[in-house]
């Protein structure tokens, strides 16, 4: 949550906060601002009007409701807040039903600013099996009341306000538990083993540069971004003696390590929302040539994200130290990725790889 500037004050006994940042993550202004937006735009276009404004509960303060999105309003009104259980919009709120007011600027108070009186109307916004927002719009000058029809209209769109965002409010709760599961293993990860929590981050960022120049969507990119980050995972579950002996390992030992790409894809697959990341991160020690394990894929039907995860990550390790080796120069490693394509690596993700890293430095 981010507030860059507040400033609070009581008038005419109302509550207001004016915040001139909107940025408010977890509010329903951050996860539904854009789909309000056109939602009051479509408010004026369809019902014929100029003016409207959608106030919301606020999340993180439910005494209050916040102005998130307008058409016709002024700039200032537009992340402001007000008493939830005040005027207008708080008479709808607890009630549940439309205002009609004789003077528009009654809904928003002390917030608007408007010379010039004009009918208006105040509806219900349901959403989460309650009333938790108000769709205000002001009739044209030229019109001295709203007609039935037109209430049923935004009564409508109010309806439509409230399915965005119950589906914002899905979605973001969807997002939430699946970040807290990455990080909730990403952290038992790194407590394992330092050294490959640095390695992660490492991975983390150049895949993210690689995707980006392979022109992953943002979906896509969000997953390559988890399994980059929980690509050895399975590594929580190679014993120590193995995972941290300095120096080469028998072929007994390395059988141990290979598992981890199988062990940390199971894990993640038993995570609702992480299936995707799972089947990345089972695939991220396959070669382009088919040579690579668990299953041997080879080509195209290894996943884009492994086959970017496999370059990024072998990048990663050759320029860190290890226990029993010193890190690479940078341009060193990068000959030997170079050489691997065809054969180890994914061509393309070689080129975007170097492409990547001459952008970076
Ligand atoms: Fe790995
Ligand atoms: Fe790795």
């Amino acid at each position: 949550m981010r507030l860059m500037a507040e400033d609070r004050m009581e008038s005419k006994g109302r509550f207001v906060s004016r915040r001139t940042d909107h940025t408010d993550d977890g509010s329903e202004v951050a996860y539904g601002g854009m789909v309000l937006e056109r939602l009051a735009r479509h408010t004026c276009r369809v019902a014929g009007v100029d003016w409207s404004c959608l106030f919301v509960i606020d999340r993180a303060d439910p005494r209050l409701a916040i102005a998130a999105a307008g058409c016709g309003v002024g700039w200032d009104l537009i992340g402001t807040r007000v008493g939830a259980d005040e005027g207008v919009v708080g008479t709808v709120l607890s009630s549940g039903e439309p205002a009609l007011v004789g003077d528009h600027r009654e809904l928003t108070g002390v917030l608007e600013s408007e010379p010039r009186s004009r009918a208006g109307v105040a509806l219900p916004i349901r959403f989460a099996g309650a009333v938790g927002g108000v769709l205000c719009a002001a009739a044209p000058y030229e019109q001295e009341e709203f007609t039935p029809q037109d209430i049923e209209l935004l009564a409508e769109l109010a309806d439509l306000a409230g399915a965005a965002l119950d589906h914002g409010r899905q979605h973001l709760h969807y997002n939430e538990t699946v970040h807290a599961h990455v990080e909730a293993l990403a952290v038992a990860m790194d407590m394992r083993d330092q050294r490959t929590a640095r390695h992660s981050d490492d991975v983390v960022e150049l895949s993210r540069a690689v995707g980006e120049l392979l022109a992953l969507g943002p979906a896509p990119l969000l997953e390559l971004e988890f399994a980059a980050r929980l690509h050895d995972v399975g590594k929580i579950q190679v014993p120590d003696a193995v995972l941290n002996k300095p120096g080469p390992l028998e072929p007994h030992e390395n059988e141990v390590i290979r598992c981890h790409a199988t062990w940390g894809s199971e894990t993640l697959s038993r995570i609702p929302g992480l299936e995707a990341v799972a089947t990345i991160v089972r695939f991220h020690h396959e070669r382009w040539d088919g040579a690579g394990y668990p299953d041997g894929l080879s080509g195209v039907r290894i996943p884009l994200a492994s086959r970017i995860i496999s370059v990024c990550d072998a990048y990663g390790a050759m320029t860190s130290d290890r226990p029993y080796r010193s890190a690479l120069d940078p341009r060193e490693a990068l000959d030997e990725i170079r050489a691997g394509a065809g054969s180890q690596f994914d061509p393309a993700v070689v080129q975007a790889l170097v492409e990547a890293l001459s952008t970076m430095v």
